[in-house]
């Protein structure tokens, strides 16, 4: 027998004896404040795989062990229109609006990211089963309402609109809608973010600082800066904040519905982890260039080029690591932007240590960068009304 195959074998069996030693234990009963039931079945796909049935409780250890897996228990149909013949690919021109967009990333603060990230952080969990998940989604719904009060003019005000999109567990999807101008163009550019954080044993606390309160007090700050500028897009702009991603069982269940109703996405764009600078290393962006949009990904490295002060980095998560990956699934081009390079990004990921103050490594001026890529991307493909 090949060194390889005896690899594999052992390596499967000492898997397949973890996960027997794991389902003879007995579950812990239920935690106050949690709606997660470990013997609740739930079906996942491993890569290149047949889905399986497997329960929550093996869906948690499987995750601990390494295991990369779409959760696919209630968007079993999601991918399989892609083909559809009425999709027209888009192609993404090079980037223009320097003179509409430049002005606009002048007005980014880190202010805002710091107070609403001090916020976001200090609910215990976000874990999307969890009570202080889902006042975690309130309270950014609050913000999300105070901040559009607060700075979008009445008349601009008219053309935003903000809706949770429910799920079945207790933590909502946020997504706010700025109108577009034209009446012959339905396109729409999304930008996101999970909102939701986890420990790796979910019952613990996880901040989420990094995982992804960075990535969703980015876009906030993306949007407020829109909405100062009274920015008024042609194409509809959409801010996303998903629930769930552990197994990207929000944004699927977004993209199911968007592919279900011929929401014509043109761009979809992911931001998450974008605070992590690790000691040593060159300031930079990652561009993840695995499981994205290609002719989209281009189109994303100009703009790095053009409006943010830092290089990028081509770079791969090896799996479909995050919500773009949902909306590529329903046939849509998406582009994912990270902290770094993935061998370089924030290691205290999915436990107790992703907070602010873990490092000053931490850098709130490292997530402005982003917040000025998210303004680039909305007013690059979205267009502007003057
Ligand atoms: N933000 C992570 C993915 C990530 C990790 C990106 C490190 C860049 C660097 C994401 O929230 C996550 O946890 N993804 C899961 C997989 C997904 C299918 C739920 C993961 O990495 O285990
Ligand atoms: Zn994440």
């Amino acid at each position: 027998m090949k060194l390889s195959v005896v690899i594999l074998s052992l390596a499967s069996l000492v898997f397949a004896a973890s996960l027997r030693t794991f389902e003879q234990q007995p579950l812990p009963a239920a935690q106050s404040g949690f709606d997660l039931d470990l013997n609740a079945l739930r079906l996942i796909q491993l890569e290149g795989r047949a889905p399986e049935w497997v329960t929550e409780g093996r869906k948690i250890e499987l995750k601990a062990l390494g295991f990369k897996f779409f959760d696919i228990t209630e968007n079993q149909d999601l991918g399989n229109g892609i083909q559809s013949p009425t999709r027209v690919k888009s192609s993404f021109p090079s980037p223009n609006a320097t003179e509409k967009v430049t002005p606009i990333l002048k007005t980014l603060s880190t202010q805002g990211p710091k107070e609403n990230l001090e916020k976001f952080t200090s609910f215990r969990t976000r874990y999307y089963r969890s009570d202080t998940g889902r006042a975690s989604q309130k309270w950014l719904l609050s913000k999300i309402s105070e901040i559009t009060n607060g700075t979008a003019s009445a008349s601009l005000q008219k053309l935003i609109t903000f809706r949770e999109f429910r799920h079945s567990w207790g933590q909502n999807s946020i997504i706010v809608r700025i109108q577009g101008s034209s009446t012959s163009d339905d396109a729409v550019v999304i930008i996101g973010a999970h909102q939701d954080s986890t420990n790796l044993w979910p019952f613990l606390p996880a901040p989420g600082a990094d995982d992804d309160g960075s990535g969703s007090v980015t876009i906030l700050e993306a949007y407020r800066a829109l909405l100062a500028a009274d920015y008024r897009p042609v194409r509809t702009l959409e801010f996303h904040w998903y629930s769930a991603e552990g197994g990207l069982l929000g944004s699927q269940a977004v993209a199911q519905d968007y592919a279900a109703n011929s929401v014509n996405v043109i761009a979809m764009s992911q931001f998450d982890m974008t605070a992590w600078v690790k000691r040593g290393t060159r300031e930079e962006a990652g561009i993840i260039i695995d499981y994205v949009d290609p002719d989209l990904t281009k189109f994303n490295m100009e703009l790095v080029d053009l409006y943010m002060d830092i290089p990028f980095v081509q770079t791969q998560c090896g799996y479909a690591c995050s919500d773009h990956a949902s909306w590529r699934k329903a046939g849509y081009p998406s582009t994912f932007t990270i902290e770094s390079s993935f061998e370089n990004s924030n290691k205290n990921i999915h436990s107790a240590n992703d907070r602010i103050d873990i490092s000053d490594e931490f850098s709130f001026e490292h997530m402005l960068e982003f917040s000025k890529l998210a303004v680039a991307f909305a007013v690059e493909l979205g267009g502007y009304t003057d």
